[in-house]
Formats: structure tokens, C-alpha cells, sequence
């Protein structure tokens, strides 16, 4: 054999069994996993990232034959299922392992008669308490007195059966070695401790053969017998990287940077795939890292209560990078989660729309406005305040990503976001060009710019079509994932630039019931807010310069105000049942300047009016001295 020369990093899913349709756990897993792969070849890395299908076992063989078809059959018309989604959700992995691929069943074969050899795997019987379904024997503490199995709750039967036994009870001490010495080798902590009291309490030898069905590997020297699906199923892990063929790419490849796995499969990677690799001879793979359990709308998803979440349906209904944001943010990765739509429109608008969206938007609008839309690299460039929070945020990311808190890096990035919409609002550029200051006008832009190309870098593992349409406005043809990630976090990379306004990137999700939208205004009311949201919001004194009724509108007047800027701005508002437009000349009132521009009645309106309202009467807010139009409030 070659000598290990690792050069690439692996990253790897749970393959899938065929008897389902993939649902949002499975998405879960391997859209994790495809941010960590993009993540590192964002870093330059070399990347091998595999997904697959675990096609065999008696479960498989079961649904096969209530539907008339072979297995085969059934797992080729399922695994389109999942090689269709992955597509669809825009999945880079490099490669796609079967376990029914030939490759695959020599490597099983192979590494069986090796460990038969070495007498690791002997011959015996095996009697014990099997859930069929789970394909799994259980202790009696396990399955209680009531006998259901743990796993699913089922029932559990007594069976007995010639097997062939892989010696796990020998590895014992050497687990518990291994996994003293690496104490980030199951992450997250809990889950670690987790696996340490589980090997202490005695590993008993693990059956690996069955002979009460046939749908599986043959063992090469006794044919009577499979080898049962876990054995089979983790050394794809392996089998896939040429293994059994001893191909470069296996010691490039091998070991594994990190198996990404649900906490209910953990026990499996973290005990017996290690042991099955210590007997194999083989180095040990860097990370397990754990996730936890979806529910929907705080219940577990069942086939019976029809709660089931598929990806494609909400891929349908949301940009799939808001699915993907969606998964990756709201939970802190190792802990379960609850999945509910509201929550996803929620954060689809406060986060993709206002925060980021109205950054990208606000900042493109101003460049095109001011320097009709370039940016050119200031002939000196200091450490701007921009510059060194990016330089903390970028650490952070990395930080987090090396522990798989995708929430964390997520909440790092948005964090930037805002202190960006902060910095328009510190810097007032609108002021600078008032009052003609060109050069420091020029400077605040290049910095925008430059901390939007930073949010496209590093938002392209999460979001990578939004990176992408961000990088196009910000004046750049290629992909972002074309560049070097330097381009991205050397703050003053940018030379020159020209921007060009594109589309929105999120549109805002309307909920669709009114009880909704209300309980939901309810909420935002109450809900508590920072400093710096508070700053976001620009308010300034406006002076109404004229007023006229809104045709066919029992409601609308519009308003031309002078908010301090270059031109009078337009702003259509609900008072006519309030007040006669000559009433309003020449007042002075407050407004929302930086709202995005909407459209009523076909008349485009820039901001609102702020006004107190009881349910009777309706109060116009002013200011009770004298300021210039465009005042600030604050
Ligand atoms: N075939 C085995 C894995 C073999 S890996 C060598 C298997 N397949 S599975 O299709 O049942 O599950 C695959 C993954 O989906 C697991 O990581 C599992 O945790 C995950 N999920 C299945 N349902 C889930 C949720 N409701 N929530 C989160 N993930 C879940 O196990």
C-alpha cells in the first residue's frame, strides 16, 4: 500500500435509504455539508464531497415486494429522487456512491475477507430481540418490559440465526484511547460525552451477517449469508475513494475531514466505524459532527400525520437559497429544531429583505446616483472602520465554520450586514454631496462596495445564488466562486468598478392571512429593539411643498416634500379623509427617508409620513421649532 498523502479535503453525508422520499432531514444534512464543501473551496481548498444511496436490507427488500418489483427496481426509481433534488438545490457534490454499484460490493466483499483473515469476523449465532424495521437487535434495558423497540416503538421479535460477529468488544479500550486523545472527534461536545459513556458500559461483538434475507452482499466465501447494511453502508465512505482499487485518490483523499450524520446514526460513526477502521488498519476521519432532529410545527414528522416537509415543495414556493438560509440559521447546529413557514417568511423578510436586500439596494442606488455608478479605489486608502469589522467577522466565520456553528457564522455575517446599513446611515452620504464633498463622498462609496463584495464572499457557501446576483450588481460578470476568497476579504481589493441596479434579490413575502399579518404586527410592536435597528431607520423633518388629491382614491393624497436633497421627492399617504390638501402646504412633518420606494394607486411614493392615529382622529407629527427640511431625527 502507498503511503497516506492527504491533499484533499472530504466531507461526506449519511447515504440515504431508498424506501423513502427525501424530506427536509435529509435536505438538512447535505445542504450542511455542500456549505462546508463550498466553504473550503471558497478557502482554496481541494474538495471531495460524496452523497449517495444506501440501496440494500430487508426494509428495502420488504417495500419492493408489496409494490411487484424487483429491489433493484425500487431503488432505481427512488435514488431520481434524490439526485433530482440535490440538482435542484443546487448540491456540488463530486461524486454520487450506490451501494448496489460493483466498486461498492467489492470493497464490502474485500474488506470482509480481510477481517475474516485477521479473525476479527469469526462465525457464531446470534439470538437476540430484532426490530425489523430498523433492522436492529436491542438489549433488554433497551426495549424494556414492554419489548417496543427504542427506535421506532414497535414491537420487537426474538430471533435467532447463524451470523458471522465482528470482535467490537476488542476495541474497546483502544476506542476509549482514541477518543480521549481527540476530544473534537465527535462534535458537539455533548454528543461526545454521549459516546465515551457508551463504550464504557461494555461493547458486546457485533453481528454483521443475516441470513433471513437476501437483498445484500453476499458474503464471498458463504453465500447463505449478507452482510447486514451497516457493515455495507459505511464503507461507501471508503469504497468511493477507491479503497478496494488502492487508487491515488484514496491516500490524496482518506481520511475523512468530517461525516456529517443525525444524532440518531451518531453511534454507529463514532463507535463501530472507528473499530471496523482500526481492524482495517485505516487512519481515523477527523470529525464526526452531529446534528439534531426536525420537527414541523413542534411535532414529529410522521407519514401519518401528513407533516411531512418536502424540499422540492418549498423550493417551489421560496428562493432555495432562502431554504437553505432558513435551515442553517435557525438552529444552532447539534440541537434539534422546529420547522415552520411563518418562522421562514419571517426571516425571508426581516433578514433577506430589509437587512440585506435593502443594503445592496440603497447602496447601488446612491453609487448610480452620485458618481454615476463608479467606485475607483481612493488614492489613499486607510483602515476604515468597515475594513476592521470585516477583518473580525471574517475570523469569527472561520472560527465557527471549524466547529460545523453554521448559525453562528450566519449570525456573524448578518451582523456586518447591519453595522453596513449603520455605516449609510453614520456617513450620510446624501449629506456629503450637498454640501460638495466629492472626495470623502467617493471614499464612503469605494468602502460600501467594498463591504457588499465582502458579503458576497462570504455569504456564497450559504446563499450561493444571491452571492452571485449581489456580485453581478456590484459590477462583476463571473461567479463568485471564480475568484480567489482573498479578492473577497483584502478589504481595498477593488480597483474599479461599475455598478449596474439589477433586479431585488428577496422579494418581501406577503403572509397570506390578515390574523396573521396582525398578530404578527402585534409581535414586531412588542418585540424589543437595538440601538443600531433603531439607527437604521432613517427619520427626517420634511417641509410639504405641495398637495393634491389621488383620482379615484377615497383615501390617498399626494404629497411633493422637500427632504433636503438635490429634488423634491414624491410621497402618496392616506389623509384625505383627514385633512384638505391646502391644509398640509408648507407644512413641516416628519418622515421614514430611507423606506423603499412602493407604488400606489400607479404613483411611486418615497418614504412615509409619520402620524399618531386612535381609532377617531388622526395627528400629523411635526416639530415644534424651526429646522431646515431633511433635519435628522434622532
Ligand atoms: N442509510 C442510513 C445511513 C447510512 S450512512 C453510512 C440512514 N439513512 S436515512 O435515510 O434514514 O437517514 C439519513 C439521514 O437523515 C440521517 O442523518 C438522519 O439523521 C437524517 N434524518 C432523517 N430524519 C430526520 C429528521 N426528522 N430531522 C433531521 N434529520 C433526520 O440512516
Amino acid at each position: 500500500m502507498s503511503d497516506f498523502n492527504k491533499e484533499i479535503c472530504y466531507i461526506t453525508t449519511p447515504i440515504y435509504y431508498v424506501n423513502d422520499v427525501p424530506h427536509i432531514g435529509h435536505s438538512y444534512t447535505t445542504i450542511a455539508a455542500d456549505t462546508l464543501a463550498r466553504y473550503k473551496r471558497f478557502l482554496g481548498e481541494d474538495v471531495f464531497f460524496l452523497t449517495g444511496t444506501d440501496e440494500h436490507g430487508q426494509k428495502i427488500q420488504k417495500t419492493a415486494k408489496s409494490k411487484g418489483v424487483t429491489s433493484k427496481q425500487l431503488a432505481d426509481s427512488v435514488v431520481v429522487n434524490f439526485q433530482n433534488l440535490w440538482k435542484k438545490l443546487d448540491i456540488t457534490n463530486n461524486f454520487f456512491v450506490r451501494t448496489t454499484d460493483n466498486y461498492h460490493i467489492k470493497c464490502v466483499q474485500n474488506a470482509f475477507e480481510k477481517l475474516y483473515e485477521k479473525g476479527d469476523i469469526y462465525k457464531g449465532e446470534y439470538e437476540g430481540w430484532y426490530c425489523i424495521p430498523c433492522e436492529s437487535y436491542y438489549s433488554e434495558i433497551e426495549i424494556g418490559s414492554e419489548r417496543l423497540c427504542p427506535s421506532c416503538g414497535r414491537k420487537v421479535d426474538m430471533v435467532k440465526e447463524e451470523s458471522y460477529f465482528f470482535k467490537l468488544s476488542a476495541y474497546e479500550d483502544r476506542l476509549l484511547q482514541f477518543y480521549e486523545a481527540n476530544p473534537d472527534f465527535v462534535l458537539p461536545k455533548t454528543r461526545y460525552n454521549e459516546i465515551i459513556s457508551f463504550v464504557k458500559s461494555g461493547l458486546r461483538d457485533l453481528s454483521i451477517t443475516r441470513t433471513s434475507f437476501d437483498w445484500g452482499v453476499p458474503v464471498p466465501f458463504d453465500d447463505k449469508h449478507v452482510i447486514y447494511v451497516w457493515f455495507d453502508a459505511l464503507l461507501n465512505y471508503i469504497s468511493s475513494i477507491g479503497y478496494a482499487e488502492s487508487r491515488d485518490e484514496f491516500f490524496k483523499t482518506w481520511p475523512a475531514d468530517v461525516h456529517f450524520v443525525g444524532k440518531d446514526i451518531l453511534r454507529f460513526h463514532a463507535v463501530y466505524w472507528p473499530a471496523f477502521l482500526m481492524a482495517l488498519g485505516l487512519p481515523m476521519p477527523k470529525h464526526i459532527a452531529a446534528h439534531g432532529w426536525w420537527t414541523v410545527d413542534g411535532k414529529k414528522m410522521s407519514k401519518s400525520l401528513g407533516n411531512v416537509v418536502d424540499p422540492n415543495d418549498m423550493i417551489e414556493r421560496y428562493p432555495r437559497d432562502a431554504y437553505r438560509y432558513f435551515l442553517l440559521r435557525n438552529v444552532p447546529f447539534g440541537l434539534d429544531g422546529d420547522f415552520s413557514e411563518k418562522e421562514l417568511i419571517e426571516r425571508i423578510n426581516s433578514e433577506l429583505v430589509n437587512d440585506l436586500g435593502n443594503l445592496l439596494n440603497r447602496s447601488i442606488t446612491m453609487v448610480e446616483k452620485y458618481t454615476d455608478g463608479v467606485v475607483e479605489k481612493p488614492a489613499a486608502v486607510s483602515g476604515d472602520s468597515l475594513d476592521a469589522k470585516a477583518k473580525e467577522v471574517f475570523e469569527n466565520i472561520q472560527r465557527s465554520l471549524d466547529i460545523f456553528r453554521f448559525d453562528e457564522a450566519l449570525s456573524d455575517i448578518f451582523e456586518f450586514i447591519r453595522f453596513s446599513n449603520k455605516y449609510i446611515t453614520q456617513k450620510e452620504p446624501w449629506s456629503l454631496k450637498k454640501q460638495g464633498k466629492e472626495e470623502e463622498l467617493k471614499e464612503v462609496l469605494y468602502n460600501i462596495i467594498s463591504a457588499l463584495k465582502f458579503i458576497a464572499g462570504v455569504v456564497s457557501p450559504f446563499m450561493p445564488d444571491t452571492a452571485d446576483k449581489i456580485f453581478s450588481q456590484l459590477g462583476f460578470d463571473k461567479s463568485v466562486s471564480e475568484y480567489n476568497y482573498k479578492f473577497f476579504t483584502d478589504f481595498y481589493s477593488i480597483d474599479k468598478t461599475v455598478v449596474k441596479k439589477g433586479d431585488v434579490i428577496f422579494e418581501r413575502i406577503e403572509e397570506e392571512k390578515k390574523s396573521d399579518k396582525k398578530s404578527k404586527q402585534e409581535e414586531v410592536q412588542k418585540k424589543k429593539i437595538s440601538i443600531d435597528e433603531f439607527f437604521n431607520v432613517d427619520l427626517r423633518t420634511a417641509k410639504v411643498l405641495d398637495a393634491v388629491s389621488v383620482e379615484k382614491s377615497k383615501k390617498l393624497l399626494k404629497l411633493t416634500i422637500d427632504v433636503g436633497e438635490d429634488k423634491p421627492r414624491t410621497l402618496v399617504a392616506g389623509l384625505k379623509e383627514y385633512y384638505k390638501p391646502e391644509e398640509l402646504i408648507g407644512r413641516t412633518i416628519v418622515v421614514v427617508a430611507n423606506l423603499k420606494p412602493a407604488k400606489l394607486m400607479g404613483i411611486e411614493s418615497n418614504g412615509m409620513l409619520l402620524a399618531a392615529k386612535d381609532g377617531k382622529s388622526l395627528a400629523l407629527l411635526g416639530v415644534s421649532g424651526e429646522v431646515a427640511p431633511g433635519a435628522k431625527i434622532g
